[in-house]
């Protein structure tokens, strides 16, 4: 069995059944806020999830006038977020806008990116329905600065979500509630020399645009998720008033859609269904609430022609079993190219994680995390699962090791045997009091160069 919830709407427990079990409650605060933790259940389990970040700020690619992010010249140009390029290399507001006269994707294809998430072992899909510049990839009543006045003309989010439903992805939408660069009461760039709207022009924004399009999202789509962004300097504008404001409208019109820690960074409260680390940032311990981690691929988040900052696919599984060992998941970014393409360094990447987790998927899904630490620098996660009765431990090797020591005594927990899941390859093993030692061949390496030992134990 993997990890329970029991308890009605008070405590969740994690991992009680299990060989290494996990206890702790969470306390919602108000019940009128809070959802049933059954309901982040299917995000628990779901571990590896596609990030889309695609819009208007796609058509330049980071680049901008001879310039290129990040750009040290320009006071606020050190950032490599193509998505933010508006701002970071100045670009005049009407130029800004007129990019709707040229968005044009017409190599965009719902299924393809959908189909490429799932075989990529992903099971949930966030895209940017509105980012920071304002423009909305659906057709929506509350704006006109949206993907149906531009000459491609249909609502991508429709598409996506009709694929979703398809290929049986979870599905959710980033909306940036707080920053808004086009609506004139919107958030601005929270830079020192940059004047924010007073509270009555925010107020004009949050009623007219920010609300009005979360409750619009909720009844066109359904999602299962809000992503809502700030990251710490929203107090002005997202207060604790406001923050419980839009979480009531979230509550009031769907009885499945999760939120997110980012609707108010600084000050979440404890109505929210699950963390949300800053980007490639990643929890050092096992948290109780569900949490993930916004990762790119590269540097950037929007499409950025000219950032070579590729992590390599062992690096970003690597970055996945952190995650999921620490009761995380990782939420994998990627940048569409304007036409509506993925990047072929983004496919080749998302096709050798695929690969791998098909092989390896029963160390990842349905399983909790085990609370043994094992040094960080080590290269090897823990996971673990109950299934017909039986406990098993994953042990999943990132870097090469003869001899692996693990602190787990003998206590009551008993080996009795090891393989390599990838290849049903024998591993040897002894225990003592104070520890497991598995004995790995060192050929193992370079034949499956990330290994998966599954451990069976014995509860005596
Ligand atoms: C930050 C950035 C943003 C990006 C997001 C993803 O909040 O402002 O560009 O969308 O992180 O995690």
């Amino acid at each position: 069995m993997k990890y329970k919830i029991i308890s009605s709407l008070f405590v969740g427990l994690l991992a009680m059944n299990n060989a290494f079990p996990i206890a702790g409650a969470e306390i919602a605060e108000n019940m009128e806020l809070s959802l049933p933790p059954e309901k982040s259940q299917w995000f628990r389990e779901a571990k590896f999830g596609m990030f889309i970040h695609w819009g208007l700020y796609s058509l330049l690619e980071g680049s901008y006038n001879g310039h290129t992010l990040p750009d040290a010249s320009f006071k606020y140009g050190r950032s490599w977020y193509a998505e933010w390029i508006w701002k970071r290399l100045e670009v005049p507001d009407e130029e800004y806008k007129a990019l709707v006269r040229q968005f044009n994707p017409v190599n965009f294809d719902a299924d393809e990116w959908i189909r490429e998430a799932k075989n990529a072992g992903m099971r949930y899909f966030a895209i940017t329905s509105k980012h920071h510049d304002g423009f909305a990839l659906w057709d929506t009543k509350f704006s006109d600065f949206n993907v149906m006045n531009t000459p491609y003309g249909k609502d991508i989010l429709a598409q996506l979500v009709n694929a979703c439903k398809k290929y049986g992805l979870k599905y959710g939408f980033y909306y940036s509630h707080w920053m808004d660069w086009e609506y004139p009461g919107g958030a601005r760039e929270d830079w020192q020399d940059v004047k924010q709207p007073s509270n009555e022009e925010f107020q004009v924004y949050w009623e007219k645009k920010s609300l009005p399009q979360v409750k619009e999202l909720i009844e066109k789509f359904d999602p299962d998720f809000f992503w809502f962004d700030t990251w710490g300097s929203e107090g002005i504008h997202i207060t604790p008033a406001r923050r419980d404001e839009l979480i009531r409208l979230v509550r009031a019109n769907s009885s499945k859609c999760l939120i997110n820690g980012r609707i108010a960074y600084s000050n979440p409260g404890n109505n929210v269904d699950f963390i949300e680390m800053l980007d490639n940032v990643y929890s050092k311990e096992i948290l109780l609430k569900p949490w993930q981690t916004p990762a790119t691929m590269n540097r950037s988040f929007g499409w950025h022609a000219n950032d070579f900052n590729w992590k390599s696919s062992s690096t970003m599984l690597e970055h996945l079993f952190n995650c999921v060992s620490k009761s995380g998941n990782y939420l994998l970014n990627i940048g569409p190219k304007a036409d509506g393409s993925f990047p072929v360094a983004a496919v080749r990447r998302l096709r050798e994680m695929g690969a791998w987790i098909s092989a390896n998927n029963e160390a990842i899904y349905e399983t909790s995390p085990v609370p043994i630490n094992v040094d960080p620098n080590q290269g090897v996660y823990l996971t673990q699962k109950s299934e017909n009765e039986k406990n098993y431990l994953y042990v999943t090797i990132f870097k090469p090791v003869e001899n692996l020591e693990l602190p787990i005594g003998k206590n009551s927990l008993r080996v009795i045997d090891a393989k390599v899941v990838e290849t049903n390859q024998p591993i040897s093993f002894s225990q003592s009091d104070n520890e497991l030692v598995l004995t790995i061949p060192q050929n193992i390496f370079s034949g499956c160069q990330i290994i998966v030992v599954k451990i069976e134990i014995h509860n005596s």
